[in-house]
């Protein structure tokens, strides 16, 4: 089933569900085209009602062969071939149907369906890595900008707010999809990640992604695999101590996805600040044509900042962790007031955390909001960034000092 926005009722409907089935049947189209009716009738659809409440939709897109033209049914459904939410289920259960008129069949009729506005309807899912480099340099060469979105999945409203942006600023959004295993460690916790693949399907539908790339681990680190990027050395601090290898795990997809993806701009998130410097200065160092947009952190409205690992607090544990975005809120306010010494503000973190029952932290500390240096006063642009563990879970969260 594809989610898409409601079309043709009142302002007020919920999103529509698409689904499409095979019949087997001896009944002829007008008599398939009655039972239908029929469900729709029982449904409460009210057709002869214009913009009335579209409880639920039945059409008939093909039978067999058939061309038909009468005053109550066209077949094939007349519009069959520009519907993204009717084309991609059939596709799913029929692919190799034909469209009698044009001669296609569904899935090519699907995959030559134009992105923006009108084929924005609904998803369309990628696994393997060539094809989606293909689509994306036609996508390219057809004029349209192209953004990437790169996830681990386990979807929250940060991830979709990357979405929403990339929307923004491109006509076509690509998300990615992979749990990265080369970017944790052998402690860490990769295969117990979350993963939630439906539920992230529909989010990404719902939020105006075009393409997701879902591609299969032999694909990205095929047999051998042995060439890494060196991570820059904005990777050797902070999260570059604690978790050894990261960096270049992420450096390495991420290069491997803006190559597989040739978008015109990627969007991170500032909830990774090291990452995302990461990533911009090796963008930058290694003259990769793709313009790096940094989205705003997306939080719970009592601060919590929004992380896949949320998932993993028990309720007293959950309210521990709010101790984090209210530390970094409480170093923000101490450089306001004019605060430059650096031990007393991590000091105050630390306080904060502690009072809380925080006691195991990787780090909780001020930097510099380029090259995240550490340095005993604040003197230009600095960050706050704390990762510490509530429970078992690990959360990272900062905050630029103003
Ligand atoms: P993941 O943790 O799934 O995050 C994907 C993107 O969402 C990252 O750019 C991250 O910074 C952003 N993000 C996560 N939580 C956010 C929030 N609360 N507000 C705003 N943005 C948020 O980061 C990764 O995956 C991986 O390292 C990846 C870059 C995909 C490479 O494997």
């Amino acid at each position: 089933m594809i989610e898409t926005s409601p079309v043709g009722g009142p302002a007020d409907q919920p999103n529509f569900f698409n689904a499409a089935a095979v019949l087997d049947t001896e009944l002829s189209p007008f008599e398939v085209l009655n039972l239908l009716l029929g469900v729709e009738r029982k449904l409460g659809r009210v057709r002869s009602e214009r913009n009335g409440p579209r409880t639920i939709d039945l059409d008939l897109l093909l039978y067999d062969q058939e061309v038909l033209e009468a005053p109550e049914l066209t077949l094939p459904h007349p519009r069959l071939h520009e519907r993204r939410f009717a084309l991609a289920p059939a596709a799913e259960i029929a692919p190799d149907w034909r469209h009698p008129t044009s001669g296609r069949t569904v899935a090519a009729l699907l995959a030559a369906l134009p992105f923006g506005e009108g084929g924005r309807l609904g998803l369309r899912v990628l696994t393997s890595p060539y094809d989606t480099q293909a689509q994306v340099l036609q996508i390219r060469r057809g004029g349209q900008r192209v953004a990437l979105v790169p996830t681990m999945g386990a979807l929250h409203d940060g991830h979709l707010s990357l979405v929403r942006i990339a929307r923004q600023r491109a006509e076509v959004v690509v998300a990615s999809i992979f749990v990265n295993p080369t970017q944790f460690g052998p402690q860490e916790d990769f295969s117990r990640y979350p993963r939630t693949l439906d539920a992230d399907l529909s989010a990404l539908s719902v939020a105006g992604c075009d393409l997701v790339f879902l591609p299969a681990a032999d694909d990205i680190y095929p047999p051998g695999f042995s060439t890494s990027v060196e991570p820059p050395a904005v990777a050797q601090p902070l999260e570059g101590v604690c978790r050894p290898g990261h960096f270049r795990g992420v450096a390495t997809i991420v290069l491997k996805l803006f190559h597989l993806i040739p978008a015109h701009l990627a969007c991170f998130g500032q909830k990774d600040y090291q990452q995302l410097q990461v990533i911009r200065r090796m963008t930058a160092d290694l003259n990769l044509p793709i313009e790096i947009v940094a989205c705003p952190t997306v939080r719970e409205p009592d601060g919590l900042a929004m992380s896949s690992r949320n998932r993993y607090l028990s309720p007293a544990e959950r309210q521990q962790a709010l101790s984090i975005s209210r530390a970094l809120a409480s170093a923000a306010q101490q450089v306001k007031d004019g605060e430059r010494n650096a031990a007393a503000i991590k000091q105050q973190m630390r306080n904060t955390l502690a009072a809380a029952g925080i006691e195991k932290t990787d780090y909780a500390t001020v930097a510099d909001a380029e090259t995240l240096a550490e340095s005993n006063r604040i003197e230009g642009p600095a960050v706050a960034l704390i990762a510490a563990f509530v429970g078992t879970t690990r959360l990272i969260d900062n905050r630029l000092l103003p």
